[in-house]
């Protein structure tokens, strides 16, 4: 199982489990976290899965993957260098302890 805390826009933090391969936005949708949509389930069509990973976790999550930048520009909230698209975010053993924070808004 891989942790992983999710911090809101007011700083609450929610900490839940998931297994290896989900990625940070399905394990939030299984754990009705609030803040993540993922309105096109995953597919990198929709921006809704907007998160800023944890500076902390920056360099274990990697860089953006093909695509990401173009999609983060429909973001609703402001896009930083930690912001990444949930979906793209693959839960291995390396990431558990993982600190992903959520945007104001999503959509
Ligand atoms: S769920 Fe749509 S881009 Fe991530």
């Amino acid at each position: 199982m891989v942790k992983v805390t999710y911090v809101d826009a007011e700083g609450a933090e929610t900490r839940i489990e998931a297994e290896e391969g989900d990625t940070v936005m399905s394990a939030a949708i299984a754990n009705d976290i609030d803040g993540i949509v993922g309105e096109c389930g995953g597919s990198m069509m929709c921006a809704t899965c907007h998160c800023y990973v944890d500076e902390a976790w920056a360099e274990k999550t990697g860089p953006r993957m093909d695509g990401e930048d173009d999609m983060l520009d429909c973001a609703a909230s402001e896009v930083t260098e930690r912001s990444r698209l949930s979906c793209q975010v693959r839960l291995t053993a390396d990431l558990d302890g993982l600190v992903v924070h959520l945007p104001a808004e999503q959509i």
